[in-house]
């Protein structure tokens, strides 16, 4: 697969931020053990991966605008493109020494998504999409998954926990899911979820209250592998309304019917 330069640009920032992440996952996995925890630590490792992926790219793109998870809004001279960084999406499996985290960069252009990179050093993947262009694991081409029947599908989702999210509203479009799928699965990197669906690994995911770097890549590649993705009332506000459904076309929609009906009758 030949890359183009902007996905260049990307994969650098993503695999320069991607070695200092796993340097400092190996760290974690030893400060469990102490007294202290690896709690300040990981939040220096997520700072750390995100200030190296700010440098790359605007070192290579000067003057686009940020939408970053620890630093904000960096409004640039050109506001026609944005980057949306979360440098370490999977924070609480990195502090707990699970495997399962990631970097997502995602560029939109004039509003829209047009590239997208998902890296998960620990695995040694990296995915990345852009538009027109389809989306790859590893320079392997991504096609979403084949099947068309909730029974035979796992559903990625994202389980509210203690002090985020709508605990009620979760609980009330779960059982729904669980009752028709074959299996329900919680990664805890939203943006691996979406690049799963992308894989055909997962058939389809859910999740509320997720934030634009959560989900901007992830969007793009699933897309590309031939996925749709739209907000939990089937139409494009995802950003706004905070809602995510992602799959093949026949989950997907069987997703939304399943959580609209659970809506429309509360
Ligand atoms: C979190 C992960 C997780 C999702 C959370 C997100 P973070 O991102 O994507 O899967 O369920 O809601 O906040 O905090 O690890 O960057
Ligand atoms: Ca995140
Ligand atoms: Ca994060």
């Amino acid at each position: 697969m030949a890359r183009s330069a902007i996905i260049n640009v990307m994969v650098q920032a993503a695999m320069k931020a991607g070695r200092s992440l796993a340097r400092d996952f190996g760290e974690v996995q030893n400060l469990q053990v102490s007294l202290k925890g690896p709690g300040d630590y990981v939040s220096q490792a997520d700072h750390k991966a995100e200030k190296t992926i700010f440098e790359e790219l605007s070192r290579a793109r000067p003057g686009y605008s940020f939408l970053m998870e620890e630093g904000g809004v960096i409004e640039g001279t050109d506001n026609q493109h944005r980057w949306l960084v979360d440098p370490l999406d999977g924070t609480t499996n990195f502090l707990h020494g699970i495997p399962i985290f990631s970097i997502s960069i995602a560029l939109e252009r004039q509003g829209q998504l047009v590239a997208a990179v998902i890296h998960n050093p620990a695995m040694d993947e990296l995915y990345v999409a852009e538009r027109g262009s389809g989306a790859f694991l590893n320079d392997r081409r991504l096609r979403v998954s084949g099947r068309r029947k909730m029974e035979d599908s796992v559903i990625g989702t994202g389980v509210p926990h203690l002090g985020r999210g709508n605990h009620h509203d979760y609980l009330r479009d779960l059982p729904a899911i669980m009752a028709n799928s074959a299996g329900i699965r919680r990664l805890g990197s939203a943006a691996l979820d979406l690049a799963y669906v992308a894989a055909g690994r997962f058939d389809g995911f859910w999740e509320a209250g997720l934030s634009p770097w959560d989900v901007a890549a992830g969007m793009l590649i699933v897309r590309e592998a031939g996925g749709f993705v739209t907000d939990a009332d089937g139409g494009y506000e995802i950003f706004d309304k905070q809602t995510i459904v992602a799959g093949n076309e026949e989950i997907h929609r069987a997703l939304l019917k399943l959580l609209g009906a659970k809506r429309t009758r509360v």
